[in-house]
């Protein structure tokens, strides 16, 4: 998919920010919501759905495939499920940006009669699939991707599949649900461990679908399971907004003394919600409020303005909070003291080098810091200076910087903010909506129109 990289965000200080906001859809359950949709038989409404770049992809690889998706507004979706019956894509299926899309897709296809090619943009195409690869052939898949790290350009054969026992050698959900979705077209049992709990959409998902894994907890950690040729059936899936997307703004509020911020209808499972507690233990003050926890945990968030102080983050906490690190790392910035963060090297194989990306923007800003191979140390507390500094193509890169601008002295301006569509399409409106600028300043997107 390509998107114009010349698009640049100016942002100027922040005099105040408050008032109540509905971030768009979730990104990860809005991916999986329109692949068990479509696996299963039966029409299903999907509402909510995040018309970001993304999960765009991964509805026109499933329109490719013989899946009828009726669009009646960008955000509802309705889906003839094709009752597990694809059909051979006649070219590519691009997965533009997205890791979820291609890891995800990968699954289904490697179990499909058919052979087909997954392809993405250069970030997408430089990002490590061998830990897909690998598995998948284990289970009888051909499955083929370019050179030792296997990135894309995918080939795959398709055929029959056999269940495996596997423990996931990375903490990764994309993994996890690759080889859950593969495991419905295998024969036999697919029986999955995490050593480390990542976020369980799939887990929750295929359940919400009448397909539900069995789970079995040990202290070794998480076995889930599935039976091959099991069927989803439809069933109409709400989808709240994306944690992810309001970690700018919880983050912001929270860091802004004499701020007061309500993000409604927000995603709430307990394994995406990790910033909270990190927050909560740099002093923020906030609320959160359940409304509804069926299928996946949804409700609001209130967030009450503090100086912020360092924490340390590690360990099994990362991956709860693996796609919220750079507006972590900004909180840090602008918090007092030395804040850590270890054991996070997947950061480096994300739409970005996330650890390399956010250390070079936060010492533009002024912030040193200090890089290891897995993590960083922001040195917070001094001076923020506003800067002139590249997304490095990565949504996360480009909103954490837009939002460290408004603590900064003077203008800051972030270029090739395009990508930032790729999950939060109408970030700079939701901006502007809860943010007061100093001296009439206002955030402007310039070039690209988005
Ligand atoms: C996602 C899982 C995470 C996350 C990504 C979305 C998902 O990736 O960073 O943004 O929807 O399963 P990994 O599985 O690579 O950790």
């Amino acid at each position: 998919m390509s998107r114009p990289t010349s698009s640049t965000l100016t942002i100027r200080p922040a005099r105040g920010l408050g008032g109540e906001i509905r971030v768009p859809g979730d990104k990860s359950l809005s991916h999986r919501a329109v692949l068990f949709a479509a696996l299963a038989d039966g029409r299903t409404l999907i509402d909510g759905f995040l018309p970001g770049e993304d999960c765009v992809c991964t509805m026109r690889a499933l329109q490719a495939m013989g899946c009828a998706i009726e669009t009646d507004s960008e955000t509802r979706l309705i889906i003839q499920g094709v009752g597990g019956k694809l059909r051979p894509p006649l070219e590519p299926l691009d997965c533009g940006n997205s890791g979820t899309a291609m890891r995800l897709l990968a699954g289904i296809l490697a179990g499909q009669p058919f052979p087909s090619r997954l392809i993405g943009d250069p970030s997408l195409s430089a990002r490590p699939m061998k830990r897909i690869v690998d598995p998948l052939r284990l289970m009888g898949a051909k499955i083929e991707g370019q050179g030792e790290k296997h990135t894309a350009p995918l080939e795959i054969q398709g055929g029959p599949l056999t269940g495996i026992e596997y423990t996931l050698p990375v903490a990764s959900a994309q993994l996890k649900s690759c080889l859950l979705l593969a495991g419905l077209f295998a024969n036999g049992t697919t029986s999955i461990t995490e050593k480390t709990p990542t976020r369980d959409h799939t887990e929750r998902l295929l359940a919400h679908f009448h397909a539900p894994p069995t789970i079995d907890l040990t202290p070794e950690g998480k076995t889930i399971r599935v039976r091959g040729g099991t069927q989803l059936h439809a069933h109409d899936f709400n989808v709240p907004g994306d944690f992810s997307s309001a970690a700018f703004w919880i983050v912001a509020a929270a860091a802004m003394p004499g701020a007061d911020l309500t993000v409604t209808n927000l995603g709430l499972n307990g394994s995406r919600t990790g910033l909270l507690s990190v927050l909560t233990r740099m002093g923020a003050h906030l609320t959160e409020t359940v409304a509804d926890s069926s299928c996946e945990p949804f409700g609001n968030v209130r967030v009450y303005g503090r100086k912020l102080r360092a924490t340390k983050m590690s360990g099994a906490e990362i991956p709860n909070i693996i796609d919220e690190l750079p507006i972590i790392a900004v909180a840090a910035a602008i918090a007092q003291g030395d804040t850590e963060i270890r054991d996070a090297r997947e950061l480096r194989v994300k739409e970005t080098d996330r650890i390399a990306a956010m250390a070079a923007n936060l010492r533009a800003f002024g912030v040193p810091v200090t890089e290891y191979d897995d993590g960083m140390t922001i040195h917070g507390g001094f001076p923020l200076i506003g800067a002139r500094v590249g997304s490095f193509g990565d949504h996360r890169i480009a909103m954490a910087c837009a939002v460290l601008g408004l603590f900064s002295k003077g203008e800051t301006t972030i270029t090739e903010t395009g990508c930032i569509a790729t999950s939060y399409p109408t970030f700079q409106e939701d901006l502007a909506k809860i943010v007061s600028f100093q001296e009439g300043g206002l955030a402007s997107f310039l070039g690209g129109g988005r």
